[in-house]
């Protein structure tokens, strides 16, 4: 099938919605034949969203004007799959919007909210974006870990990946590990193990959180979930993340033991005895 639009990938991303405030794209490479459109779907502001060709990359763009934002999710969803997304973000004056790239299931109750979220926070012109991470199990949040980019990224695309396994998630960005939360279930760490998800990616302004809402799959697992591979994988990033913390992290849940001076630090963030 071929692409339903296409559109000159120049600074008139949105041109056609009026009084565009903000674009960010999204750049897929199409698994096999299909296209981009066939992998996701507009979930809401689908007259601010663009399909089109950038290079040989399917590309979806996102716009946010005066009256909404847009956002799409991928039709399938996926127990256990790495995501990698090209992204580039809104330019210029981006304060007060927010790019979104998160992992969610659909309708299901709070208790059982499982997410994994990127929120890149925008800024002022010249001045340097947040990247905003969270992770919630079984409804529970509040796992935040914000991260300075090393790059400008809303000069060219960069690819932001999202593994997800049964040993642990971890974030990426151009291949660099930035967060890993693993399942450490057996000390009662709550962990996402049983529902699919959807990739879903949206651009809304933050300062008007009531008007707005809330792919490209690299592979999708054939290994057991108790293979080795996953432990391999994890141990050789173990250098990378110490040094992702060092040099570019801002905030670390774990690290914030004021915010959690009544209750004690959540388990996760606390030495495994072993
Ligand atoms: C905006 O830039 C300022 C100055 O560099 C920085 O302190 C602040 O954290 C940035 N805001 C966001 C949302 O990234």
């Amino acid at each position: 099938m071929a692409p339903p639009l296409s559109l000159p990938c120049s600074g008139e991303r949105c041109r056609g919605v009026r009084k565009v405030l903000a674009a960010v794209a999204f750049g897929f490479v199409a698994a096999a034949a299909a296209s981009m459109y066939d992998d996701v779907e507009m979930v809401w502001g689908a007259d601010h969203s663009f399909f089109y060709m950038d290079g040989d990359v399917d590309t979806v763009a996102l716009c946010l004007d005066e009256t909404h934002g847009s956002g799409f999710r991928s039709r399938d969803a996926y127990l256990y799959a790495r995501f990698d997304i090209d992204i580039m973000l809104v330019a210029n004056n981006s304060a007060g919007t927010v790019t979104s790239l998160y992992l969610m299931p659909e309708d299901v109750p709070w208790e059982y909210h499982d997410e994994v979220d990127l929120e890149f926070l925008g800024n002022v012109t010249g001045e340097p974006y947040t990247l905003h991470t969270n992770i919630f199990a079984n409804g529970v949040g509040g796992r935040e870990q914000q991260f300075r980019l090393w790059f400008d990224p809303t000069a060219d695309f960069h690819t932001y990946s999202i593994v997800w396994n049964p040993k642990h998630i971890m974030i990426l960005v151009d291949g660099v590990p930035l967060r890993e939360y693993r399942n450490e279930a057996a000390r009662g760490v709550a962990f996402p193990t049983w529902q699919k998800m959807k990739v879903q990616g949206s651009l809304w302004n933050a300062d008007d959180w009531a008007s707005a809402p809330p792919p490209g799959v690299a592979w999708c697992g054939d290994e057991p979930p108790e293979s080795p591979w996953f432990e391999q994988q994890a141990a050789g990033d173990a250098a990378a993340l110490r040094r992702a913390r060092e040099e570019h992290m801002l905030y670390d849940y774990c690290a914030d033991a004021n915010r959690f001076k009544h209750t004690g630090l959540p388990v996760e963030c606390t030495p495994a005895s072993n």
